[in-house]
C-alpha cells in the first residue's frame, strides 16, 4: 500500500529541493532563505552542509521529503532555524541553543575579536576574563577556546541559560577554564579585577520590543532582550565604574543597539570613564563601547574634548581604538 502511494510521488533531488525551498523562503521574506533551507535539510539527513553539495543530485526518499516539509512549515511559520536544528554557529564554533538562551548573533563576534586582539598584545600568562550575561556561553567559550590559559567567570541571571552554557562548555572541552555564576548584575558581579570584561546585555527598549519581529519576540527569552523603558537599564548599571573593576591595563567591551551609541557614550562620560571609544561592527554601525580605566594616548587629530558637540560625530567615524575623551585639549 505504502509502496503504491510512494510510486506516484514526485522525485526530489537534494539540489531541486533546496532550490525550491530557498525560493519559497525568499518569498516569505526570510533573512537567509537559502542557508535556512540547507540547515533544515542537514537536520533531516543528519549531515554537514558540505555533504548536501557532494550529493546534490541524490534523490530523497519520501520519508525524508515528508520530514523536511514539516521543518519547512515550522520555519515559514516564524520559528528560528536555530531552534529547529538546536544549533547555531558563532565564531566558527557550533553551539547548542534552545528557548532558554539568546541565539548568538554574528555582530557579537566583534566583542570576541576585540578581546582576543587586546589579550594577545598583553601576552599575560593567565588572563582573567569576566562575561556578564553569558546566555549560551558563546562569548566565554569562544574566548576559552582561543586562550587556553585564560580563567573566565561567566555570569547570568537565568539558571536555564547557564545549564545550556555548561553543556556547550563541555562539548567544546573548556569547562575547566570557566566558572559559571548565577545572579543579577551588577550586584552579583564577583570581586577582584579583570583584564577583560565583555558583556552583551539585554538592550531592547519596551517600544522596540513591541515592534520586534515575532520570530524573535515569540521564540527568544525576554530576559535576554528587554533592557527596560529605554533599553539602557542594565547598560546604565554596568557603566558605573564601581561595577566593572579592571586591572590597570584592563579593557571592557559592552554591546548595545546600533542606534544607542550616542546615549551610551554620554552615559560613560557622565560616569567618569577616562578612556572611552565607540566601536563599529562590520556593517559600519555603532556596536559596542570600549572602556578603560586609564586614558589612551591619542594620535594628533583624535584628541577629543570631553563635552564638545563634535565628539559624537567624530566618534561615529572612528575605526581606530584611540580617542582620549578626557584630556580637555582641542585637536
Ligand atoms: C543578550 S543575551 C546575551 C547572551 C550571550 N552572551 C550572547 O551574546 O549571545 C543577555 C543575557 O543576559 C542575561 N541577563 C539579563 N539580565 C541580567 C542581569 N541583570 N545579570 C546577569 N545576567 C543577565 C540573560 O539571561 C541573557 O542570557
Amino acid at each position: 500500500m505504502k509502496q503504491e502511494r510512494d510510486a506516484g510521488r514526485e522525485i526530489w533531488t537534494i539540489g531541486r529541493l533546496l532550490d525550491v525551498t530557498g525560493q519559497y523562503f525568499r518569498r516569505k521574506g526570510l533573512d537567509s532563505p537559502r542557508l535556512d533551507a540547507e540547515l533544515l535539510l542537514c537536520k533531516v539527513l543528519g549531515c554537514e552542509r558540505l555533504k548536501l553539495f557532494l550529493d546534490y543530485t541524490r534523490p530523497l526518499d519520501p520519508g525524508e521529503v515528508d520530514a523536511y516539509r514539516e521543518l519547512v512549515r515550522r520555519r515559514a511559520a516564524g520559528e528560528p532555524a536555530a531552534h529547529i536544528t538546536g544549533k547555531k554557529e558563532f565564531f566558527s564554533l557550533l553551539f547548542e541553543v534552545n528557548h532558554d538562551v539568546l541565539i548568538p548573533r554574528p555582530d557579537t563576534e566583534l566583542l570576541v575579536e576585540l578581546a582576543l586582539d587586546h589579550l594577545r598584545t598583553l601576552k599575560l600568562e593567565a588572563p582573567r576574563i569576566l562575561d556578564i550575561g553569558a546566555g549560551s556561553g558563546c562569548i566565554a567559550i569562544a574566548l576559552a577556546k582561543h586562550l587556553p590559559t585564560a580563567r573566565i567567570v561567566a555570569l547570568d541571571c537565568s539558571p536555564a541559560a547557564l545549564a545550556v552554557a555548561r553543556r556547550n562548555a563541555e562539548a567544546h572541552g573548556v569547562e575547566s577554564q570557566i566558572t559559571w555564576l548565577e545572579g543579577h548584575a551588577p550586584q552579583a558581579i564577583p570581586g577582584g579585577e579583570f583584564d577583560v570584561i565583555v558583556s552583551n546585555p539585554p538592550y531592547i527598549s519596551e517600544a522596540e520590543y513591541r515592534e520586534l519581529d515575532p520570530g524573535v519576540r515569540d521564540h527568544e527569552p525576554g530576559t535576554a532582550l528587554l533592557g527596560g523603558n529605554d533599553g539602557l537599564d542594565i547598560i546604565r548599571c554596568l557603566l558605573r565604574p564601581e561595577a566593572l573593576r579592571l586591572t590597570s591595563h584592563g579593557v571592557a567591551w559592552i554591546e548595545f543597539g546600533w542606534l544607542q551609541g550616542p546615549a551610551v557614550l554620554e552615559l560613560a562620560l557622565a560616569a567618569g570613564w577616562p578612556g572611552v571609544v565607540i566601536r563599529k561592527d562590520l556593517g559600519g554601525r555603532d556596536r559596542c563601547i570600549e572602556l578603560r580605566s586609564r586614558p589612551l594616548p591619542a594620535p594628533a587629530g583624535l584628541v577629543l574634548e570631553r563635552d564638545a558637540p563634535p565628539v559624537l560625530a567624530a566618534l561615529q567615524t572612528l575605526d581606530a581604538p584611540t580617542a582620549d575623551l578626557t584630556s580637555g585639549e582641542s585637536p
